[in-house]
């Protein structure tokens, strides 16, 4: 499949009129009210808004972890609603890396373990998912780390870990939910000179939750969301990927 340009105006992911309602026990709770956004290709963009807004929902249904109460969300053209589980799990893990703010990482594996298992669904040899593994890590500055399991490694460092298993599939797009939400400011402003590097140099598209407004700024776009519908866009014309 031809890939579109970076910049260009093909939706990498879009929400139609997509909601969500939550049933606990009698209990039903609507927490997103028909949200319709599109993030194009090389965009990096940011969702802002208070706890229980309904942020992680939102980037659940983008990252097809959940399925919306009615509406749609489209991946790559698709409604993903039209594909089956086995297709969704594949796109998943093949279009789109994951970063949360608790790392998510197997604690029982080494940086190396880690990142090299993301790779197992390819077809790529053993040795050359181990080169590949090995090079993210150094991407991402923890050559000296490989060998370390998560226990052994600082907040910043894990969320590193978890950064270089996301780009391991080379995936189109990057979705970070409060990737910085435990770290201290040295480690945030190196997780996003990180995210900032990728979506610059290598045009990997980017969607962002954070609480913190230094981190928004990272992006070119912020959806700012309340109670479950989005309240204002605000787009920042001087953040460009070719700047
Ligand atoms: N599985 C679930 N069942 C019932 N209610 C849920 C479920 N998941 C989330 N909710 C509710 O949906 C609302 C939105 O949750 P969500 O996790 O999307 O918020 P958020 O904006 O990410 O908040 P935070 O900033 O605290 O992470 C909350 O009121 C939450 O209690
Ligand atoms: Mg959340």
């Amino acid at each position: 499949m031809a890939k579109a340009q970076v910049g260009s105006g093909t939706p990498v992911v879009e929400l139609r009129q997509a909601t969500k309602t939550y049933r606990t026990g009698e209990t039903e709770t609507t927490v997103l009210h028909g949200i319709t956004f599109s993030v194009k290709k090389g965009e990096f963009v940011a969702i802002v808004g208070p706890s229980g807004s309904g942020k992680s929902t939102l980037l659940n249904l983008l990252g097809c972890l959940d399925t919306p109460t009615t509406g749609q969300v489209i991946i790559d053209g698709t409604d993903a609603a039209t594909r089956s589980s086995d297709k969704l799990a594949d796109l998943r893990a093949r279009k789109i890396g994951f970063v949360f703010q608790a790392y998510n990482i197997l604690a029982n594996l080494t940086a190396l373990q880690n990142v090299e298992l993301a790779m197992q669904i390819t077809e790529m040899p053993r040795e050359e998912r181990n080169a590949r593994a090995k090079e993210l890590l150094e991407k991402v500055g923890l050559g000296h780390r490989m060998e370390h399991k998560p226990a052994q490694m600082s907040g910043g460092e894990k969320q590193r870990v978890a950064i270089a298993r996301a780009l391991a599939n080379e995936p189109p797009l990057l979705l970070m939910d409060e990737p910085t939400g435990n770290l201290d400011t040295a480690s945030s402003l190196e997780v996003m000179d990180l995210a900032e590097d990728l979506w610059k140099k290598q045009g990997v598209t980017i969607l962002l939750i954070t609480h913190e407004k230094e981190i928004a700024d990272y992006a070119q776009r912020t959806i700012f969301v309340r109670d479950g519908r989005i309240e204002k866009i605000v787009e920042k014309k001087n953040r460009g990927a070719q700047s």
